[in-house]
């Protein structure tokens, strides 16, 4: 068992609709009083729900925290469909990710993009989920810790000393996303330890001992113990399975069992 405290982080990505957000944020609020609290646990949810999410968590009392997919680097100003992090600040709103593959490759988001997002997140006094993986491609090029590496060096770049507590790494490997095939725990393990030894290069040696590595792409109820098994594996970062209130508990359960 590793020696940092577990998370598990639902993305909805553009998926639900206001009642089935809700529904599904109180199902597994709901499902959490039989787990326990020895997990960190979040939803991010589309943006427009945000608010209805968040506002329903709070009345029913739940630890089950808000985050957003994305967020845009300014503060204010011109920036036609853009989300600030003042606006997710009002909202409650603890985590954001930054570098989802998604925005990376359907989006055209750069490293440099990514890092300025990172950075104003943990500006902001949010907690940050930054994401790495490497594509199909780059794996048969052997090349996913380079990959990796680059990624998380560009971000890593703006991210100051008291914001290492507030900083989480999501390895998901591109392949693996959506695609019903998740990453050997092996395989996963190798990857998480690598990222972890350059957390230790560029941040040091307690903040890479602290800083959790969530591993997304594929999990399920099925793979997640053995996943979660793993010595640098914290967590997991939970696409189409947290969908599913019922799967996504299952997951947490894994989490908090590993
Ligand atoms: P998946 O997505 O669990 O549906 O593979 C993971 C993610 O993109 O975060």
């Amino acid at each position: 068992m590793g020696k940092r405290r577990p998370m598990v982080v639902g993305n909805w990505k553009m998926n639900t609709d206001r009642a089935g957000a809700l529904r599904l944020a109180l199902d597994v609020a709901d499902g959490m009083s039989t787990i326990g609290d020895a997990v960190d646990a979040a939803v991010c949810p589309p943006f427009v729900y945000l608010d209805a999410v968040g506002r329903a968590l709070s009345a029913a009392g739940s630890a089950l925290a808000l985050g957003a997919q994305d967020m845009y680097f300014e503060t204010d100003g011109a920036y036609t469909g853009e989300i600030s992090s003042a606006m997710l600040n009002d909202l409650s709103c603890a985590y954001v990710l930054t570098g989802h593959s998604e925005r990376r490759h359907v989006l055209g988001e750069s490293d440099e993009m990514v890092a300025r997002k990172t950075a104003a997140v943990l500006n902001a006094g949010m907690h940050c989920i930054l994401c790495v993986g490497e594509t199909i491609e780059q794996r048969r090029a052997a090349q996913t810790d380079e990959v990796n590496e680059r990624k998380a060096r560009a971000a890593l770049k703006g991210v100051k000393p008291d914001a290492y507590s507030r900083l989480t790494i999501a390895y998901e490997p591109v392949w693996a996303i959506g695609t019903g095939h998740s990453a050997t725990p092996a395989d996963a393990q190798d990857a998480h330890a690598k990222i972890r030894d350059l957390l230790r290069r560029v941040l040091g040696e307690s903040a890479a001992d602290s800083i959790r590595i969530l591993y997304g792409g594929s999990v399920k109820p099925s793979n997640a113990a053995e996943l979660f098994a793993q010595p640098d594996v914290d967590g997991g970062l939970i696409g189409g399975a947290s969908l599913k209130a019922a799967d996504f508990l299952a997951i947490m359960r894994a989490a908090v069992g590993r």
